[in-house]
């Protein structure tokens, strides 16, 4: 009942934060391409009277809409004035509420792998909590600093920092614990920028104007740095997301080099599109987001699988299976903490053994991703046998 009451809430909370997390990026990305395309205003007198430093015509769903930026401020606030936070709030929201569901409830299975760095359970959520903390403490007191008007500068230690912190993460958590906990931190900087920079600024600009003051324009441009680098951690962030179904990313041996790759691809590519926005558009920079993603490629190819040495029986292959596997692969897991088998994979009889021999092997043999955890403590003889049967054919009899 536990397990299927924590599925449940899990779906929901996946389902709520990719709907928030679509509204709040959906809407970045909206507003960076706005203002990348800003024209100067098209009605001269009205620019002049009112203070417009640019304007978007566009058309869209059957209708011509002109959205206008003001220089500083427009003469009298207008009502309703739309905020955009709750999109940014509810995803940081639910993502930390998957990320306690998930990886600090299930720790022992998702994010402790006791051959990286034997933590215990409340020693494990203290170590990811203060990597989200201290990448946004670390990430704003650069920002503040002289290197946070020198966006070259800034970028390139930011990089080297993200660099280390992935390192210490895969050498203190399983590879999926690390990955997702590098991209929660760059997902905390990205909702801390909206809840501590962003929006006091703006709330600042409103009550000057309506004390009737000229709003510090340092205001806004703060709030458009920290909004311009929203954009740029978007990919790593969803990168990371994803990047948990895929053990080739989170098994891999310098699994913290290839965060690193991955994440710097996706920023080549997003800058690629923003430099597009204002035009003219640099290719080379998705070129090279492409170049980093094929180098990847070819790194993490598979060469080594482990050699196959002597034969195997089925009966053998269907002991290990049902001994290091079934516990969570089958029709009705035994595991503590699982409901279903976990992505329908089942391994629980003959048939089923031998239809997914190809994952079978894949995940305990090439990728060594399975057991998960290795929580049933898998040796390399029975990974060996596993993949003699495999070369030899995978058939049920022997
Ligand atoms: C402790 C529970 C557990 C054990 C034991 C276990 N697995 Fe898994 N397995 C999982 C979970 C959880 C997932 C889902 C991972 C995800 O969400 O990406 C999974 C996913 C898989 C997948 C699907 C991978 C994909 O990305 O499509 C395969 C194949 C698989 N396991 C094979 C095995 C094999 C083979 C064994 C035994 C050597 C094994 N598993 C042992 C929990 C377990």
């Amino acid at each position: 009942m536990e397990a299927y009451v924590v599925e449940w809430l899990g779906f929901l909370g996946r389902w709520f934060h990719m709907i928030a997390g679509i509204a709040w990026i959906g809407a970045s990305f909206y507003f960076i391409w706005l203002d990348g395309h800003l024209l100067p205003p098209r009605y001269a007198e009205e620019t002049q009277r009112l203070g417009l430093s640019g304007e978007v015509w566009a058309l869209h769903g059957g209708g011509f809409y002109r959205a206008q930026k003001f220089a500083v401020a427009p003469p009298e606030l207008p009502r309703p004035l739309h905020w955009f936070k709750w999109e940014a709030y509810t995803t940081w929201l639910s993502g930390m509420f998957l990320l306690g569901l998930v990886y600090y409830w299930g720790a022992e299975v998702y994010l402790v792998d006791r051959s990286i760095a034997d933590l215990g359970k409340p020693a494990a959520i203290a170590t990811g909590l203060a990597f989200l903390a201290g990448g946004w403490v670390a990430y704003d007191l650069l920002c503040r600093s002289p290197l946070g008007r020198r966006e070259g500068a800034l970028a390139t230690v930011m990089l080297v920092l993200c660099a280390l912190a992935a390192w210490a993460l895969t050498h203190l958590f399983s590879g999926r614990g690390a990955t997702i906990h590098f991209g929660a931190m760059l997902g905390t900087i990205m909702a801390a920028n909206v809840f501590f920079v962003i929006m006091p600024g703006q709330r600042e600009m409103v009550k000057a104007k309506v004390e009737g003051r000229v709003p510090d324009p340092s205001h806004g441009a703060r709030g458009k740095q920290r909004s311009v680098h929203n954009t740029y951690f978007t990919l790593p962030v969803l990168f990371t997301m994803i990047s948990n179904h895929y053990a080739v990313f989170t098994g891999a041996k310098h699994a913290w080099a290839v965060l690193v790759a991955v994440s710097l691809a996706g920023v080549l590519i997003r800058l690629y599109f923003t430099s597009r926005h204002r035009g003219p558009a640099k290719p080379w920079l998705a070129g090279a987001g492409g170049a980093i993603l094929a180098a990847t490629f070819v790194a993490l190819m598979p060469r080594t699988a482990t050699v196959a040495t002597g034969e195997a029986t089925f009966a053998q292959v269907q002991r290990i299976v049902t001994e290091r596997c079934a516990g969570c692969h089958a029709a009705h897991p035994t595991f503590a903490g699982f409901a279903s088998a976990p992505k329908n994979v089942m391994l629980d009889t003959p048939e089923r053994i031998v239809a997914q021999a190809l994952p079978l092997h894949q995940q305990a043999v090439v990728l060594k991703a399975m057991p998960i955890g290795n929580l049933t403590q898998m040796t390399d003889e029975e990974r060996a046998t596993i993949d003699a049967w495999f070369r030899s054919g995978a058939r049920a009899s022997p």
